[in-house]
Order: C-alpha cells, then sequence, then structure tokens
C-alpha cells in the first residue's frame, strides 16, 4: 500500500482487519461476556446482544472507520478536521477514556499473567477462591499489572506495522484457534448439555428488561472497542481506497463469533461440574474463580485446558490493550510532537501509575469498569452519532470513499442519525443514575 505523507500506514488491508479484531476481541469476549450473560439470565442477554451489535454496534464501527480513515489523523485532530475546533474536546474525553480502560485493564489482565503461571507450575486447586482474594489485590496484582503494561509498551514503541501489525497476525490465529478447540472439548463433556440450555434457551420476559438492555449495549460497545476513538485510530493508517462497510462486517462478525464461541466453552464446563451456584456471583467470579474450580476438579486435562484458556485470554488482551494505548500514544504525536517511542514510554507509565489504585482496591476497578462504560463509551458513542450523522457533510460519500454514494448506505445514516442516538439517549438515561450510586458508594464505603 502507498503511504500517504509520512504518517505510518498498514502493511496490507489484512493487517488493518487483524488489528481491529484484535482491538475488538479481548478480555470483554470472555471475561465480561461471560459474566454478564451470566448475570443477566443466559441467553435472553446474548440474544440482546447480538442484536445491538448489529444496529447499533455495527454503524457506530462504520462512523469510526469512516472519521479515521478520512481525516487521517489522531481523534482530537479527527474531530477538529470534519468539525471545527469545538469538537476537540470530545477527542480529549476519548483519550482520558483509554487512559482509565487501561489502568484496570491491565490488571485483570495481570491476573490472567499470573494464573497462566500457576498452571504451569501447580495448577489450581480447591482453595482457588481464596487464593483468587489474595492475588486479585495488592502487591502481587500491582506486579503483574506493570509486567503486562510493560508487554504493551514494548508493542505499540515498535510503530504500526512492526509493532501492532505484526503482533495481531501471528497472535490473532492462535486466539481462534485455541478457543474453537476448546468448545470442541467442552462438547465432549458429560453434563454439557445444561450449559447449552442456560446460554442458548431464551427467556422472552426478559427481552424488554431495561436493566439487561442497558448491559447488552454496553457490552456491544465494549467488546466492539467502540465509543473512544480506537477504531477511529486504526482507520487512520488506512489509505483512502479501503472498502469500509465490507470490513466493518468482517470485524463485527469475528468479535461476535469469538464471544459467542467463548461462551460455548465456559457454559458448558461450568455445569459439566455442577458450578452454577457460584457463577455470578460476583464480576470476576465466572472467569477468575468458578472456571479454574472446574479446571482443578478435572485433573491433568483440566490443567491443560486451563492453560490454554488462559493463554488465549492473554493473547485477547495483549492485542485489546495495545488499540486503547495506541490512542493515547497517536495523540501524544499527533498533539504534542512527541516521536513514538517517548509517547509510549511515558503515556505507559503514566497509565500504570493510575492503575495502581485498582491493583490495590478491586472496588476501585468495578467502580472504574463501571464508569467507562456507562458514561465514557456510551456518551462517547452518542456523541459521535450526533457528529457523524449531524455534523459531517456527506458521510455517505466518505464512508464509500470513490464509489459515489450507494443506495444501501442510506438506511446506515439514517440509523447514525436517528435510531442509534435516540437508543444511546435512553441507555444513558438509565446508566449514569447507577454509575452516580456505583461512585459514591466507593467514597462512602
Ligand atoms: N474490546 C476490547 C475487549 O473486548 C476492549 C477494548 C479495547 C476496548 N479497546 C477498546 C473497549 C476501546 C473500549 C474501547 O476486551
Amino acid at each position: 500500500m502507498p503511504t500517504a505523507g509520512n504518517r505510518e500506514h498498514w502493511s496490507s488491508k489484512s493487517g488493518f482487519v487483524l488489528a481491529a479484531i484484535g482491538s475488538a476481541v479481548g478480555l470483554g469476549n470472555m471475561w465480561r461476556f461471560s459474566y454478564l450473560s451470566a448475570e443477566n439470565g443466559g441467553a435472553a442477554f446474548v440474544f440482546l446482544y447480538l442484536v445491538l451489535t448489529a444496529l447499533v454496534g455495527l454503524p457506530l464501527l462504520l462512523a469510526e472507520l469512516t472519521i479515521g480513515r478520512g481525516a487521517q489523523k489522531s481523534p482530537v485532530r479527527a474531530l477538529a478536521h470534519y468539525g471545527g475546533n469545538a469538537w476537540r474536546p470530545l477527542g480529549f474525553v476519548f483519550v482520558a477514556a483509554g487512559f482509565l480502560i487501561l489502568s484496570y485493564y491491565s490488571v485483570i489482565a495481570g491476573w490472567t499473567l499470573r494464573y497462566t503461571g500457576i498452571l504451569l507450575v501447580e495448577g489450581f486447586g480447591s482453595d482457588i477462591a481464596d487464593r483468587f482474594g489474595d492475588i486479585s489485590e495488592g502487591w502481587d496484582a500491582f506486579g503483574f499489572h506493570v509486567f503486562f503494561m510493560v508487554l504493551v509498551v514494548g508493542i505499540v514503541a515498535g510503530g504500526v506495522r512492526s509493532g501492532i501489525e505484526r503482533s495481531a497476525t501471528v497472535l490473532m490465529p492462535v486466539l481462534f484457534a485455541v478457543v474453537i478447540g476448546l468448545a470442541i472439548y467442552a462438547a465432549t463433556l458429560k453434563g454439557a448439555g445444561a450449559g447449552y440450555a442456560y446460554y442458548l434457551e431464551i427467556d422472552f420476559s426478559k427481552l424488554g428488561d431495561a436493566a439487561v438492555i442497558k448491559e447488552a449495549a454496553g457490552q456491544a460497545f465494549f467488546s466492539l472497542s467502540l465509543g473512544m476513538g480506537a477504531m477511529l485510530t486504526y482507520a487512520s493508517y488506512l489509505d483512502r481506497d479501503q472498502n469500509l462497510p465490507g470490513e466493518s462486517v468482517i470485524i463485527a462478525s469475528a468479535d461476535v463469533g469469538v464471544a459467542f464461541v467463548a461462551g460455548l466453552v465456559v457454559f458448558p464446563l461450568i455445569f459439566a461440574l455442577g458450578l452454577t451456584e457460584e457463577v455470578g456471583a460476583s464480576t470476576v467470579g465466572a472467569l477468575f474463580i468458578t472456571l479454574p474450580h472446574a479446571f482443578a476438579e478435572m485433573g491433568t486435562a483440566g490443567r491443560v485446558v486451563g492453560l490454554l484458556f488462559f493463554v488465549a485470554l492473554i493473547v485477547g488482551a495483549l492485542t485489546s490493550a495495545i488499540s486503547l494505548l495506541e490512542v493515547v500514544v497517536s495523540s501524544a504525536m499527533d498533539g504534542l510532537g512527541w516521536g513514538r517511542k517517548r509517547a509510549a514510554w511515558v503515556m505507559g507509565a503514566a497509565i500504570t501509575a493510575l492503575g495502581s489504585f485498582a491493583a490495590f482496591d478491586i472496588s476501585v476497578l468495578d467502580v472504574s469498569d463501571q464508569i467507562a462504560n456507562n458514561i465514557l463509551l456510551l456518551g462517547g458513542g452518542f456523541a459521535l452519532c450526533i457528529f457523524t450523522g449531524w455534523v459531517m457533510e456527506d458521510p455517505i460519500a466518505e464512508a464509500a470513499n470513490g464509489s459515489g454514494r450507494p443506495a444501501w448506505l442510506v438506511p446506515w445514516h439514517y440509523l447514525v442519525r436517528f435510531v442509534v442516538p435516540l437508543f444511546l439517549g435512553f441507555v444513558l438515561w438509565q446508566a449514569v443514575p447507577d454509575t452516580f450510586e456505583a461512585v459514591k458508594g466507593l467514597f462512602s464505603g
């Protein structure tokens, strides 16, 4: 691909697609998706999540890709490019969101590194709940958080092609293979059927539940890395001749596909071992306590399966964290004129420092996740809809770029202009008060 000016570019279209899938597929698909499904009644949540990904996530994904590729700039400048300086503050909100999300995301990723170590050395025992209590907060958690951040910074410092693209090209196929292999294995377990039933049989009475809709919308956003300019930033390294609508469908399908298949691993395992009582007890429970408990009961097979599972998680977490840091780093490069290495190490260090709060107090982690999802990402998505639908002059032509104004993009414009912002307005109205309660709880408790 030719490069425009001296801005870095992906070496190929598939490099971009894999990196974007790498951003989307992460802890969100396995950790968040499985506990939210468990907490919100299984199949009804899964169904809503799929529908909202198609109707809300996909249109916004195309919007972010369109803005990024068109402007060829990091978020703050890209927004100013199309909307003038009044839109710069939104770009700063995106950078702040990247900061906050990566700070706690890395702590969770640190736990997965730690778990992988435990599996390699000794395997899980029946005391896993206590063990998790010990390692999830304090110096242990902090140490692995720092370790993970060093990996992320090292890759981002390597640049778009030799850092981000290369890592995604190597790692993503590994993740796909492991997750599919594990789903096939899970299908052979006795008692898997009950897991499938919970996961796949829809309780229609829950489909209209506002709380479940809110969670499903938040998850659709988080999982697709939307609402804070991550996809926008990746698209800014694309040439102008790429087919964005087709690529957004591929990215969204892969993301949903991995989440869905991860559910086909998690639920049969939990049900086969009769651990249903434990699920959904806490946000971290499904993945960091119940599953390891299952692996412990499965003996040697459990150790191998567990190891594969946590390796897949690390891979997902790494490629996602890279995209979070890239938003901050590209903004520092564009806005402050810093070189890539300096931006990566300085910003990485600042994020690591912020993450120490989550590492030493798990309730900070929980509240950060709520603030990020319920306010920053949903609010950012809302603002991006207004921007694309009402501020940009001709988003259809920009999205199609070079191929006129195809009629089939008209419904997309309509969704971004009316349907998605109305829906997000409704969800925000539901979500904001809850989040304030959670923040108050943090300070009073
Ligand atoms: N999508 C990732 C996941 O599912 C997390 C993530 C990466 C993210 N970049 C993001 C979430 C940007 C929101 C915004 O784990």
